[in-house]
């Protein structure tokens, strides 16, 4: 089964994830959708310093917005800052170092943020692809700990600081390889059977969308939705995978191309249009299941997916 998983998913990827296929999807945007001005309302970006999380904080500091880049590297994180102000003209760029993988870090910084600044709009943009299994400080698998924990607790954290704000929405950078897992929260620490890094970080996506599809439940007076930017050359991408960054090449999207639907979900007016909790690709709203693919999960799966969260948010609070 993930055999053609797989493979379906590859075609799918070559057809519609790679920069012939967002100049096709782009044929149907309304050009109009991104040119707002959003003076006075405040986004997050996590992952900000580099890639899509970058042309994103750079985008929206040129429409007037607050940014607060959320990163783990100063000196990185610093560079990006710099040049976001520079390129932009606009001096509010904030910058919180903040280790995503450590809940407690999480909890502390929230607790901090809200005390000096209000949040219309979080993206959870930072993610990573460790191929190696290793551990973070409190012994949590690293995939795990930075791709769904530290979304989890980031995200409710921030839930009543965005609340008390107007049109406040949430979005997920996820990714279209979740599409080759079920979700499995019988081994969310990798332990159970030989470590890939690939299907860890799938099943970490596809544990965002479910979370995306949980929230928009519990908190109606949220904008939640997650996305994939399809296959785009960022540093992550040039790391983590290499084999796929020189095989796809001069057909990956540039970082901007990638950074188009985050956009458009964050400031555009008809994205709200939409429900809360949809999974989106190119500016629509897009199947989180492959055909046949057997990959839904139960309602109480995904519950208990949240349960256990919360237990871990909780126990490192
Ligand atoms: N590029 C693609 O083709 C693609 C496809 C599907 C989904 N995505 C998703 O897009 C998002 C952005 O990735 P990208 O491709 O732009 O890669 P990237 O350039 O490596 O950006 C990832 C960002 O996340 C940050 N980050 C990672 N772990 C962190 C932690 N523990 N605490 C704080 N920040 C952390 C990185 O910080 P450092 O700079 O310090 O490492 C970096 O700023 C990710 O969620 C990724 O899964 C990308």
């Amino acid at each position: 089964m993930l055999l053609y998983r797989s493979a379906a998913w590859f075609a799918k990827g070559l057809r519609e994830y790679t920069k012939t296929g967002y100049e096709s999807a782009s044929k149907d945007f309304v050009p109009d959708d991104l040119e707002v001005q959003v003076p006075g309302r405040a986004f997050m970006v996590t992952g900000g310093n580099s890639g899509i999380g970058k042309a994103t904080a750079m985008e929206i500091a040129k429409r007037g917005g607050t940014v607060h880049l959320v990163c783990r590297d100063h000196s990185r994180a610093e560079g990006a800052r710099a040049e976001i102000i520079r390129e932009s003209g606009n001096q509010n760029i904030f910058l919180h170092i903040v280790d995503l993988s450590v809940p407690k870090s999480i909890w502390k910084f929230v607790e901090n943020f809200k005390q000096e600044h209000t949040l219309n709009v979080l993206i959870n943009n930072a993610g990573c692809m460790v191929n190696k299994r290793e551990l973070t400080e409190d012994g949590l698998e690293k995939n795990f700990a930075t791709n769904t924990l530290g979304v989890y607790v980031l995200t409710t954290a921030l839930i009543p600081v965005l609340e008390k704000e107007d049109d406040p929405r949430v979005i997920t950078v996820s990714s279209g390889g979740m599409l080759v897992q079920k979700l499995n929260i019988d081994d969310l620490q990798s332990e159970r059977t030989a470590f890939d890094g690939t299907m860890v970080y799938a099943q970490n996506k596809r544990q965002q969308v479910v979370l995306t599809e949980q929230w928009a439940r519990a908190h109606p007076a949220i904008h939640f939705s997650c996305m994939h930017p399809g296959w785009v050359d960022t540093p992550g991408v040039r790391l983590s995978m290499p084999g796929f960054h020189a095989r796809l090449g001069a057909r990956l999207r540039s970082e901007a191309q990638g950074a188009d639907t985050v956009l458009w979900l964050a400031l555009a007016p008809a994205a709200t249009a939409q429900p809360s909790g949809c999974f989106f690709q190119d500016r629509k709203p897009a199947p989180t299941h492959l055909p046949l693919a057997r990959t839904s999960s139960s309602p109480a799966e995904e519950e208990k997916l949240v349960g256990i969260l919360e237990e871990l948010a909780r126990r490192f609070k």
